[in-house]
C-alpha cells in the first residue's frame, strides 16, 4: 500500500477555488487497489469540502493542537478534525518549523494527540541542506518526534522525508539519496519499534514532485508513498502523480 497525500499548504484564496480542486480530484480517482489518497486543504476549507471526501479519498489537515481540549486561543483539537471527517493530520512540516518556530517537544505532543484521537500521523523530517551533519539531522529529528508515541497505535503512523532545501524549490531530490534517507530514518524506527514493525512502516518522501519525475520515485519500493504540495493544486496534475505511484505489482 503506498499513500500519496495533496498538502495545498495556504491555497486556494476562495471557496469555490477548494471546492472545485477537490470535486475535479475526487472525480478523476476511481476506486484504485493498492493506494490511499487524501488531500490536506487549509482548515478553514475543511467543512466546505468534508462532504465529497470518499472512501477513495480521504479528508486531511495541514496541522493540529496538541491537546484535546482547554484554553488554547486559535487552536484546534485533533478531535475536532475527526468530527468533522479528517482522517489524518500531516504533523510538523518545515514550513511550520521554520515560519513559526514549532519546536521538536510541540512537534512530539501533536504526534502523540493526533494518534490519540484516532486519527492518522504524517510525520515530517529533513534535513535543510544536504551538507555537514545532515544525517545526523534526520536521525535526531526522527528521534525526538517518536519519543512518546505508543506501540499500540503506529498502525497509524506515516513518515514523510521532505528534505527542506527540495520543498517548493522545483529541485527533487534523486530517487537513489531519497532511499538512502528512507534507511536512516528507518533505522530509528527499528530502534524505538523493533525490526518487524519498522519494516512495515510507510516511509513518504515529499519535495518538488511532479507529473514527470514522479516516474523515477514510483519504481523504488522502499518510498512508501509522497506527500505532493504545488503538484496537487491542480487535478490532473495530481492524478498523473497518483496513477504513477501505484505499486507495479498491484496495478
Ligand atoms: P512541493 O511539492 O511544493 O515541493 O511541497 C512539498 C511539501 O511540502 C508537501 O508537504
Amino acid at each position: 500500500m503506498r499513500y500519496v497525500i495533496a498538502n495545498w499548504k495556504m491555497y486556494p484564496q476562495r471557496r469555490e477555488d477548494a471546492l472545485r480542486i477537490f470535486g475535479d480530484t475526487v472525480a478523476m480517482m476511481g476506486a484504485m487497489r493498492g493506494i490511499r489518497v487524501a488531500i490536506c486543504p487549509p482548515f478553514v476549507w475543511l467543512p466546505v469540502v468534508s462532504s465529497l471526501a470518499k472512501s477513495t479519498v480521504w479528508l486531511g489537515a495541514q496541522d493540529s493542537g496538541w491537546a484535546d481540549e482547554g484554553a488554547f486561543t486559535g487552536e484546534i483539537s485533533p478531535t475536532m478534525l475527526k468530527n468533522i471527517g479528517c482522517r489524518l493530520v500531516i504533523v510538523g512540516h518545515s514550513e511550520r518549523r521554520t515560519h513559526v518556530a514549532e519546536s521538536q517537544e510541540i512537534i512530539r505532543k501533536k504526534t502523540v494527540a493526533t494518534l490519540r484521537a484516532g486519527l492518522f500521523a504524517v510525520l515530517c523530517v529533513g534535513e535543510q541542506q544536504r551538507e555537514g551533519e545532515w544525517e545526523k539531522e534526520i536521525l535526531e529529528q526522527t528521534r525526538s518526534a517518536i519519543a512518546d508515541i505508543a506501540q499500540d497505535n503506529i498502525q497509524r503512523l506515516l513518515i514523510a522525508y521532505e528534505p527542506v532545501w527540495a520543498v517548493g524549490t522545483g529541485k527533487a531530490d534523486s530517487p537513489k539519496d531519497t532511499v538512502t534517507s528512507i534507511l536512516l530514518v528507518r533505522r530509528v524506527l527499528k530502534d524505538k519499534f523493533g525490526a518487524a514493525a519498522a519494516e512495515q512502516m510507510p516511509v513518504l518522501y515529499g519535495g518538488s514532485i511532479n507529473a514527470q519525475n514522479i516516474h523515477g520515485f514510483a519504481v523504488e519500493p522502499e518510498i512508501g508513498g509522497f506527500l505532493v504540495g504545488h503538484g496537487s493544486l491542480d487535478a490532473g496534475e495530481f492524478s498523473k502523480i497518483v496513477m504513477a505511484a501505484r505499486l507495479k505489482e498491484e496495478t
